[in-house]
């Protein structure tokens, strides 16, 4: 059985940066940059343009990770693209991005397949168990597992909806997930989810019980109220069950590969809140301070693209290293949540 391995990395965040005196001086919201980095550490986070979309951004991180990996778009078996920002309701944006990186025409055609994950902040970890099991399967030689956010689009930039859209920016980070016979790569990997707490962070729009799906006026307009159209959040809900997820889900990676944290040289957690990410390492796992790697202070939530955007931010600054022990692990809106270890 062949090992999983990331033979290449990439990120792509747009250059609009939005720091937190523009949230309240721009778009007029009642806040103020010490009560945001207080809470969460965001000072600022980038806004993609209009027009641009969540298969663009893929595009960009998906491009430099097959480069970095020496392969050409050709040699991608499989796209998993995880998002909760797809461009429509559907197809999901893997296809996009398939046709984006030249796949459905010309020379490069390989029409290979693209499967969206929708498990929000969770969808990277839940796309790397995916490729990792189809490249040990021996499936797949090289899959490309993309995490990628436009969530501007669908903030409520209102003080109606300031406490959860100062957390969350745009951004897409990728790998490739290679067979090797090398003795690294991915060694375990742990998921969960709860949908008990479906409704504690979630954005309906819709709501598919309902005939029709979305109300209409007299013209056959779909109307939707500010609570369905903007994503809810019970806050405290959500930081709790993260911190309790995540290191029962790092203990369970953990036991089963007889690692204590002492082993790992370096851990990359999602960006949902430096304080949940603080809290986790000091308070729970007992980790040093040089062993974690955080940007959310530069780029806030990204959901699906933080762990790909740390880790190739990591590799690209010389932090992160052949040879490291990696433990990763993400919660999010499901409730879902996964970890997972890496020899790099
Ligand atoms: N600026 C100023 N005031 C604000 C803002 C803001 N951006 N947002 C909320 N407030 C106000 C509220 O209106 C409230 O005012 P009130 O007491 O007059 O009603 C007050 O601040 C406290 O609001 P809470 O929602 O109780 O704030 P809390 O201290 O719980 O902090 C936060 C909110 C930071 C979101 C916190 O609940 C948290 O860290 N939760 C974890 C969830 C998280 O980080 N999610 C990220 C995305 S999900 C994911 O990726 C897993």
């Amino acid at each position: 059985m062949p090992n999983a391995y990331i033979s290449g990395t990439g990120f792509y965040v747009p250059p609009r940066v939005v720091t937190n005196d523009m949230l309240r001086e721009e778009y007029g919201i009642d806040t103020t940059h010490e009560w945001i980095v207080e809470r969460t550490g965001i000072e600022e986070r980038r806004f993609a343009a209009e027009g641009v979309g969540t298969g663009e951004l893929a595009e960009h991180a998906a491009r430099q990770a097959i480069e970095a990996a020496g392969l050409e778009p050709k040699d991608i078996g499989m796209i998993v693209l995880a998002t909760l920002s797809p461009d429509f309701a559907f197809p999901g944006s893997g296809v996009l991005l398939g046709q984006r990186l030249g796949l459905c025409e010309g020379d490069g055609a390989t029409f290979v397949p693209a499967l969206d994950v929708r498990n929000q902040c969770s969808g990277f970890l839940y796309s790397l168990g995916t490729a990792a099991s189809l490249v040990q399967s021996g499936a797949m030689k090289h899959v490309l597992v993309v995490g990628s956010e436009t969530h501007s689009a669908a903030l409520d930039l209102t003080s109606r909806g300031r406490t959860v859209s100062c957390l969350f920016g745009d951004g897409a980070g990728a790998v490739i997930v290679s067979a090797t016979d090398e003795d690294r790569g991915v060694r375990k990997w742990h998921l969960g989810a709860d949908g008990r707490y479906a409704e504690a962070l979630c954005q309906k729009v819709w709501d598919m019980r309902q005939r029709p799906f979305i109300p209409q006026d007299e013209q056959g307009r779909g109307i939707v109220d500010p609570s369905l159209m903007w994503a809810n959040m019970e806050g405290r809900k959500v930081f709790k069950n993260a911190v309790q997820r995540m290191a029962e889900s790092l203990m369970r990676v953990f036991s089963s590969e007889n690692l204590t944290v002492n082993d790992v040289d370096l851990f990359v957690f999602h960006q949902a809140n430096l304080r949940i990410n603080q809290y986790l390492a000091k308070e729970v796992l007992g980790i040093p301070e040089d062993k974690l790697v955080n940007n959310i202070m530069r780029y806030g939530n990204t959901t699906a693209a933080t762990i790909p955007i740390l880790l190739a931010e990591a590799e690209r600054s010389g932090r992160l290293k052949r040879g490291m022990k990696v433990a990763t692990a993400a919660f999010g809106s499901g409730f879902t949540w996964g970890a997972a270890i890496i020899d790099w």
